[in-house]
């Protein structure tokens, strides 16, 4: 390992112009970017990333399911040390969110590259896929293709909204979706992820940087609540099975038992589709989803469980039927104590406050913690703001985030 006693200097102008113009593809009129998973705005923004990566002087190849990489040849080129984060975004969401992880790690070899030469060892950077399962029911995709995790039924089972499978999504993006396990990754010695924290701990204690300990776990499911459709003027308020009705009560009293768990448990119904979707039609069928969080596996499954109980019996309650999925599930990981030994001397080096967290978020990172070494580094989010067009990290924040985040690499690959 080198020893830094000096930061590596990035370029903190062409950060900015880069996240700035990279959160034009796929913005919004009525504010946020929409760029999902193999859409044209997704292969537009990844096409620019590439024209940055080349720029850079870094070698660009995508692989079979979508990621992007551009790598920074070392002495020994056999092995490889991967920094990056996700390309697509959530419906409406930021443009830091995966996108700032890209582009600092892009900024940050292209100092090494012109501050410190050739590495001894091979650095890549990486934009992923599909890490918000906003398109498709497909968390952390680009990642689980280059673990090696897919599953051979995924690719014609997973659809999304609109209909249409993961692999003719993926053809219509120009990419190979057989081909998918020829993007299995042996050669991966260790990732470092820089991401936005997307809460509010370091703007309100005005901390210049997260060192994440730990990952939370989550459980995403699909519920189905069934009744039956009637007139809406016909049919008294004593005689309804309105399925909407139930959904709501459901939703409330979810929430209720999680706020009683009490920080840092937490339930989100983020989606939900009413039929058959007249205003004159008690609606039959409602679905919606749960997203359950919590950082212990034990506390989430209890809470899971729990939730599962309180919506089966109100259903019983109103003579509905309902039914359910697990869509995804993840188990809250930890990260590697060395590289955030590396890390916390990185921001040391570059005179950065920080502190150690955990993260409520999910990331590529906790799928990749399960294989190999792994490390995060939070940068502010002002108020806390994500997933929303509101998201917003200082440029000052995001410039030093990119120059621990050079610094942390130079000591790993010099
Ligand atoms: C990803 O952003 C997630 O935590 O859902
Ligand atoms: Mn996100
Ligand atoms: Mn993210």
């Amino acid at each position: 390992m080198a020893e830094h006693t000096q930061p590596i200097q990035i370029d903190t102008e062409i950060l900015q112009q880069y996240v700035d113009a990279l959160g034009c593809i796929g913005w919004q009129a009525v504010g946020g970017v929409i760029r999902p998973v193999f859409s044209t705005a997704w292969v537009q923004a990844r096409e620019q990333v590439a024209e940055w990566m080349r720029a850079a002087g870094l070698e660009v190849r995508g692989d079979a399911v979508g990621n992007l990489f551009g790598r920074l040849r070392g002495g020994d080129d056999s092995r490889t040390i991967l920094t990056g984060s996700h390309l697509d975004t959530v419906p409406l969401g930021g443009k830091f969110d995966g996108a700032l992880g890209i582009l600092a790690g892009l900024v940050a070899l292209r100092s090494l590259l012109e501050q410190a030469g050739q590495p001894r060892r091979s650095l890549e950077v990486v934009a992923l896929c599909e890490e918000e399962g906003s398109r498709f029911p497909a968390h952390y995709w680009g990642t689980r293709g280059m673990l090696g995790t897919i599953q051979a039924d995924e690719l014609e089972r997973l659809r999304d909204d609109q209909g249409e499978t993961i692999s003719e999504a993926m053809r219509t993006a120009g990419l190979a979706p057989r081909r998918y396990r020829e993007a299995v990754r042996q050669d991966l010695d260790v990732f470092i992820e820089l991401h936005i924290e997307q809460g509010r701990i370091l703007f309100d204690e005005r901390i210049n940087l997260g060192i994440v300990q730990a990952i939370t776990g989550l459980q995403h499911q699909w519920v189905t609540v069934k009744g039956r459709a009637d007139h809406a003027g016909t049919t008294p308020m004593d005689l309804r099975r309105d399925a909407l009705q139930g959904a709501a009560q459901m939703a409330i009293e979810l929430s209720r038992l999680v706020e009683q768990e009490g920080r840092p448990a937490v339930v989100t119904l983020g989606k939900w589709e009413v039929k058959p979707g007249a205003v004159n039609v008690i609606p039959d069928e409602v679905n919606f989803s749960i997203d359950v969080r919590h950082p212990d596996e034990e506390t989430k499954q209890r809470l899971a469980a729990a939730i599962r109980a309180r919506y089966e019996a109100i259903a019983q309650e109103r003579g509905l039927a309902v039914s359910s999925e697990i869509t995804s599930e993840s188990l809250p990981s930890g990260m590697d104590s060395a590289l955030q030994s590396v890390l916390i001397q990185a921001a040391e080096t570059c005179e950065a406050s920080w502190r150690a967290m955990p993260s409520g978020a999910g990331h590529d990172s906790q799928e990749i913690a399960r294989h190999l070494p792994t490390a995060m580094l939070f940068v502010p989010s002002v108020e806390g703001r994500s997933h929303s067009a509101a998201e917003y990290t200082t440029p000052e924040d995001a410039a030093r985030g990119a120059t621990v985040l050079a610094t942390a690499l130079h000591r790993l690959a010099y």
